[in-house]
């Protein structure tokens, strides 16, 4: 009893972990310092010439406003680039003001085919459109379709867009440079048996933004932390120096899972940081990547952030301590010692009790003591930390500029939030590292429902309202600028 609590209570220093733990606490002072390297880099990405080499890209979505209550009709969105693939029907009504999920399917994106061509990837994505279709009895209807496509693209117009590169495992070929929409119609027209009306491609923290829009108008940044992670916010035009015009706003994704690709990070990257990019897995399957396929390296900051990294990094963690004789008597077992077999949903059941600790230790064959299980605990609390307060770091950059932009002393704004690594962890560490960093910015928080699906028929229902109301302007609008 006593020894439990003692243990349960004590610090690294006292457990003699110290040493691996220290350079995952990041200081309020280093914290500041990330947020200001980002506040740099934001200004890169957003410049004409020093785009190309930007880490963060800043990318123009061609969103320029939120929804107004007056969109209506249905249609259809995609869904890729989150835990699922799916499909689904929305209807959005205008006398409710409400957007209707009439009904949805999720296809799962088998292994083998994240790694294939890009040709059986939107093959697969059109058959499960198809059958959809079909069991919905909506073949004849040709709706217009809002694809959320959770990748970074250069989007050059709302149905064009090029995807930069893959991220979250994902590494189709021949469709890295290619524009997306094309290879969905091509696989569409392969079939024949059916067709879609206009497309608007949407990436998911836009949906995020778009769907919270509706029920909060002061919703003006989307922020996604799941298997990914992202950021996009609602940016002066003016300072979007790659499209002209400088009038109004444009909805800007961010990308900021990107930032430290150009090694202004690598200063608190620790060696298990370092690890995870040769070890780069696969959820559920037990191989390396890079053993069999081309190496890909993950962005720094989604690495230190989201699901797709943060239970390896623990794993890699947990291995080394072992090895050093301080767990589980030096004996890993066969499951710890696998790649991708201690899941990131392991970390926050294990922050929820020491009961749940000794389960999942159990279950991963260990010869586990109490100690052990407060040690376990403690390295899940303070890798999944770091990932709350990094975020919060960027979080805070973004209000801080939006706040300067409008030139406020003070501003109130809200979050719109998904991702399932943001829904299973308490927030209270985000808030209060956003609330120390950007002080002055008064931040609410609304968790979004389904923006990957509704929030892609608003963004599609935005643009046809616009284009309805404004039928002189071909394919654009209000809502987007051409090139
Ligand atoms: C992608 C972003 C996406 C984020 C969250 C990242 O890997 O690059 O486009 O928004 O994941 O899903």
């Amino acid at each position: 009893g006593h020894y439990k609590t003692r243990a349960a209570e004590a610090s690294s220093e006292e457990l003699g972990v110290e040493k691996y733990l220290q350079l995952f606490q990041l200081s309020p002072e280093m914290l500041q310092e990330v947020s200001a390297r980002l506040r740099k880099d934001l200004l890169r990405g957003l410049g004409k010439h020093s785009h190309h080499k930007a880490p963060v890209k800043m990318l123009p979505t061609f969103v320029r406003a939120t929804p107004d209550g007056t969109e209506k009709g249905d249609f259809l969105a995609l869904d890729l680039g989150g835990t699922n693939f799916r499909v689904l029907h929305v209807r959005v009504e205008e006398e409710a003001q409400k957007v209707l999920k009439m009904d949805s399917q999720i296809c799962a994106i088998p292994q083998e085919m994240m790694l294939g061509t890009g040709e059986q990837l939107f093959d697969h994505i059109a058959t499960c459109l198809g059958d959809f279709l079909e069991s919905q009895n909506l073949k004849g209807k040709t709706l217009p379709l809002g694809f959320t496509f959770s990748f970074p693209c250069e989007q050059l117009e709302i149905d064009k867009s090029i995807l930069i590169r893959w991220t979250k495992g994902f590494n189709c070929s021949g469709v890295e440079g290619k524009d997306v929409v094309q290879l969905l119609k091509e696989a569409i027209h392969r079939r024949g048996d059916y067709d879609i009306g206009s497309v608007a491609m949407v990436n998911d923290t836009v949906g995020t933004m778009m769907s919270c829009g509706y029920r909060d108008q002061s919703c003006e940044i989307g922020m996604i932390i799941g298997t990914g992670t992202n950021a996009c916010y609602m940016e002066e035009m003016k300072n979007v120096k790659r499209i002209e015009g400088a009038d109004g706003r444009m909805c800007i994704n961010t990308e900021w899972g990107g930032f430290g690709d150009d090694g202004s990070l690598d200063d608190i990257l620790t060696e298990f940081d370092v690890e995870v990019d040769k070890t780069s897995i696969n959820p559920g399957v037990h191989m390396y990547v890079s053993q069999l396929f081309r190496i890909i390296t993950p962005p720094p900051f989604e690495k230190m952030i989201s699901g797709m990294y943060l239970g390896e990094i623990v794993r890699l963690v947990l291995v080394k301590m072992t090895k050093d004789k301080l767990l589980f008597k030096g004996q890993i077992s066969e499951t710890l010692g696998t790649p991708g077999q201690f899941e990131t949903k392991f970390i926050s059941e294990i922050e929820d009790g020491l009961e749940n600790a000794k389960k999942i230790l159990t279950e991963l064959g260990l010869d586990w003591d109490p100690v052990d299980a407060c040690v376990v605990r403690l390295v899940c609390d303070t890798i999944s930390s770091r990932s709350a307060r990094l975020c919060a770091a960027a979080l805070a950059t973004l209000v801080n500029r939006i706040r300067n932009n409008r030139k406020l002393d003070h501003l109130k704004t809200t979050v719109g939030v998904d991702g399932t690594v943001y829904r299973k962890h308490p927030t209270s560490k985000l808030q209060k590292a956003v609330r120390l960093l950007a002080p002055q910015c008064d931040i609410t928080f609304l968790v979004s429902e389904d923006g990957s699906g509704k929030g892609a028929a608003m963004v599609t229902a935005v643009a046809q309202r616009l284009a309805h109301q404004f039928p002189v302007i071909l394919n654009s609008s209000d809502l987007f600028v051409s090139k």
